[in-house]
């Protein structure tokens, strides 16, 4: 196992309810910011339910965060929360409404153009404090310090992270997911279980706390996930997709081991050039991936054939097993795992290369070894 340092300070209110516990989490005489998407916060009736616990304190809102949040719409909040003197932001929806709210954060006390802090990796010295009432579970944006904005004037998609916008508190109540559409039950299943992969699917360095949390928490989702399908309202089933969507990327089965988060990288680009759901470019480059770095991630993949899959045989039979299994749960969940099937043609992958190498990914991977060549294979085989 590597070294590490672990931190996480995120304070968790899990369960039904529990958006009541916003009148203790909130600091005192607080001047919030309360951020929101398009609207499914106020048809579920989790806004009623915040505004409710915000009885009494002075608050303001900022609805329309877009998925894949918009840089352009960010900075209008942002513009807000300083004119309002704004000193806690209080983000409610799905990740996206979360990511967007780090960066106002952010942006509320940077000097010159907050997209530096993007495309330039400017350091963030100071951010407002937040915390988020999450109603989807998928990015484990909750209880993290990263985020991930797009520039529509540019069509591009670039990530931050900083210690400073962790929120300082999340509300995890499992019923506000009862209303998410099919499509966004599967995407965050799928974003959970290829985070879990991105810090697993390596190669072994005697980390067996990290591998048998991360086999523990995939194998959660490849049970739960399509009961979530079959049965919206069965609290026990979202509860627990929920539980595992925040520990695959809080930093818990990520400390001491190496990472991979390529697939990360290369599905950023597919959903800045055709606006695809960023699970479903993760379903589509996973399995390429897998297949493309099956010998340096040999051992691995055949741990996770045996363990997560029960699968028997030569070590190459386990490992094509292990792929398609993982192809075969992603299409189950109904994101399908080719370019194609979203009518993304094979003429975008050059393209889609030429943005990895705009944005300096040409080393990916654990090793380092995805080269801009590399990844155009990958695209290839996922074609
Ligand atoms: O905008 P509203 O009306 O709220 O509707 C949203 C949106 O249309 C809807 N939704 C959310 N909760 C709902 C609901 N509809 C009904 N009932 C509910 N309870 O779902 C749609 C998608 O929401 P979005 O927030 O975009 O989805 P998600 O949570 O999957 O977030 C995706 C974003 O997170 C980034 C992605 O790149 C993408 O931009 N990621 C952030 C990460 C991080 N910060 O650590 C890591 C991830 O890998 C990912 O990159
Ligand atoms: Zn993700």
């Amino acid at each position: 196992m590597n070294n590490f340092i672990f931190s996480n300070p995120t304070k968790i209110a899990f369960g039904e309810g529990q958006i009541q516990e916003l009148k203790n989490l909130l600091p005192k005489n607080a001047r919030v910011l309360l951020t929101y998407g398009g609207g499914s916060i106020i048809k579920n009736g989790v806004y009623d339910q915040v505004v409710s616990a915000l009885q009494g304190r002075t608050w303001f809102e900022f609805g329309g965060i877009q998925p894949n949040p918009h840089y352009e719409t960010l900075m209008q909040a942002t513009e807000l929360a300083k004119e309002r003197e704004v000193d806690f932001l209080l983000a409610v929806g799905g990740g996206s409404v979360v990511d967007g709210t780090k960066l106002i954060a952010a942006a509320m006390h940077f000097e010159g153009d907050p997209w530096d802090i993007l495309a330039k990796n400017a350091p963030v010295h100071r951010a407002t404090p937040l915390g988020c009432v999450l109603t989807l579970p998928a990015t484990g944006t909750e209880s993290n310090g990263n985020a991930v904005i797009t520039k529509e004037a540019t069509k591009e998609k670039l990530g931050f992270g900083s210690p400073l916008v962790y929120p300082q508190f999340a509300i995890l109540d499992p019923t506000t997911t009862y209303s998410l559409p099919p499509r966004q039950i599967a995407n965050g299943v799928v974003d959970a279980f290829v985070h879990i992969m991105e810090q697993y699917m390596t190669y072994p360095v005697n980390a067996k706390v990290q591998d048998r949390i991360a086999e523990g928490l995939l194998l959660t989702l490849i049970e739960e996930g399509p009961k979530a399908l079959e049965n919206p309202r069965d609290y026990g089933v979202r509860a627990n997709v929920m539980w595992a969507a925040t520990l695959a990327l809080n930093g818990l089965i990520g400390v001491g081991v190496p990472q991979d988060w390529a697939t990360h990288m290369i599905g950023h680009e597919l959903t800045a050039m055709h606006g695809l759901d960023h699970a479903q470019t993760l379903a589509i480059v996973l399995p390429a991936v897998m297949q493309h770095k099956r010998a340096q991630k040999r051992e691995k993949l055949i741990q996770y054939g045996k363990r997560v899959w029960n699968l028997q045989g030569s070590d190459d039979a386990i490992i094509d097993g292990a792929i398609a299994a993982t192809k075969q749960f992603f299409e189950s969940m109904g994101n399908p795992t080719t370019l194609s099937s979203y009518g993304v043609p094979r003429e975008s992958i050059p393209k889609l290369v030429n943005m990895l190498v705009k944005h300096n990914y040409v080393a990916l991977g654990e090793h380092g070894d995805i080269t801009p060549e590399d990844s155009r294979k990958i695209l290839e085989l996922a074609a």
